[in-house]
Parts: C-alpha cells; sequence; structure tokens
C-alpha cells in the first residue's frame, strides 16, 4: 500500500469507482451496439480511466490519444489552448468516444471536441470521470459521466499534483488551506 498524505482525504473509494465505470461500460456498449467506435483517450489524466472503461465494454474498439494543454486565465477570459498531441486516427465516419478525467473550465474539450466535430465523425460522443461544476465556463453535453464533485482539487485514478498521485486506485481531495469542514459532495449519476 502507498503512504497517502494526511490532508488528502478520500471522495471516491477504489469500489464505487469501479462499480461506476462498469455501469458506464454497459450503457456504452448498449448505445454502440455493432458498432466499433474509435476511443480517444485525453491525457495523461484519462489513461487510468480508459484503460478500464474500455475493458468494461462489450463492443471492439480502437483507441488512440491526444494531449492538450490548457493555459491559465490571469491575462485573458478565454484562456488559451494547445493541441501537443493530436489523435493519428482518421476518424470521418466513424463512431468517436472521447474520454476525460475531469470537466473543470471546460475549455480543453469546448476547444477539441469542435475540433473533432469537423472532421465529420459519424458521432461524437464524451465520457468523463469527473464533472466539477464550480469553475465551469463551459459545459460540454457529457454522455457517461461517472461523478459531479462540487469543488476541490483531486487527485488519484489519474488525476494528478504536479505530475504524482496518479496511481492511487481512489479519489482524494487535497484539503490543505481549506477551511475546516469544507469537504466535497461525490453524487453518482446514472
Ligand atoms: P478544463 O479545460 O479546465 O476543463 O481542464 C481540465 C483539465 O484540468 C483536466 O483534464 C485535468 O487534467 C485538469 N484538472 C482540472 N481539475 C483538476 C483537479 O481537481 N485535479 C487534477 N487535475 C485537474
Ligand atoms: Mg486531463
Amino acid at each position: 500500500m502507498k503512504k497517502i498524505p494526511e490532508n488528502y482525504k478520500i471522495v471516491l473509494p477504489p469500489d464505487r469507482i469501479q462499480t461506476r465505470v462498469r455501469e458506464l461500460g454497459v450503457k456504452i456498449s448498449e448505445d454502440l451496439r455493432g458498432q466499433s467506435p474509435i476511443v480517444v483517450g485525453v491525457l495523461k489524466g484519462a489513461c487510468i480511466f480508459l484503460a478500464d472503461l474500455v475493458r468494461a465494454m462489450e463492443v471492439p474498439v480502437e483507441i488512440d490519444f491526444a494531449q492538450i494543454s490548457s493555459y491559465g486565465d490571469e491575462t485573458r477570459s478565454t484562456g488559451r489552448i494547445k493541441v501537443l498531441k493530436d489523435i493519428s486516427t482518421p476518424i470521418a465516419g466513424r463512431h468517436v468516444l472521447v474520454v476525460e478525467d475531469i470537466i473543470d473550465t471546460g475549455r480543453t474539450l469546448h476547444y477539441y471536441l469542435s475540433e473533432l466535430q469537423l472532421r465529420n465523425p459519424a458521432s461524437l460522443r464524451l465520457a468523463a470521470l469527473i464533472n466539477k461544476p464550480e469553475r465551469q465556463e463551459y459545459t460540454p453535453t457529457i454522455d457517461y459521466l461517472g461523478f459531479t464533485i462540487d469543488s476541490g482539487f483531486l487527485v488519484g485514478y489519474g488525476l494528478d499534483f504536479a505530475g504524482m498521485w496518479r496511481d492511487l486506485p481512489g479519489v482524494y481531495e487535497v484539503v490543505e488551506g481549506q477551511p475546516k469542514g469544507h469537504s466535497p459532495k461525490a453524487r453518482g449519476h446514472e
């Protein structure tokens, strides 16, 4: 077992995540029955969620990855988005499922989903493990959502803090510096 800092408070235990990911996998497979979708993981955060999700899906898939950087909004209200690595699979006429770890401001996906839409996929769906509405500017339609966590900085199950903690099997809130008694509520979505 890894040693976890004391100020990391568990928000989503591993078994709760696994149950929800299996449910999402079943739902996606029903919706895409008879198809072979391209699953696009947004690096790096989505790698763990994607790995579990595709194994919970009954339809055969292709996997590709994109890496997108988003810059803070200190100077501009719109922020700045850069595609560091694009997918290499042509998606015209194909069913595409984008997999993201967490939707925060929504800028990253607002930008990249519209990029992908220009390539004329047969369908473009989004799966996100966590939606965090607190700072949201753009709210993409999340076809398959694991959990809503109202606020807070989260680590684990792909989510990092300064590059670390993606390997934790559960999701934790970093509570240092926050007022006592503050803890986000995690809601499951059917
Ligand atoms: P957005 O463009 O603000 O929606 O950025 C979303 C990206 O920021 C996610 O894909 C994560 O990589 C990162 N991010 C947002 N919130 C958190 C968090 O609480 N913990 C770790 N990474 C986060
Ligand atoms: Mg991410």
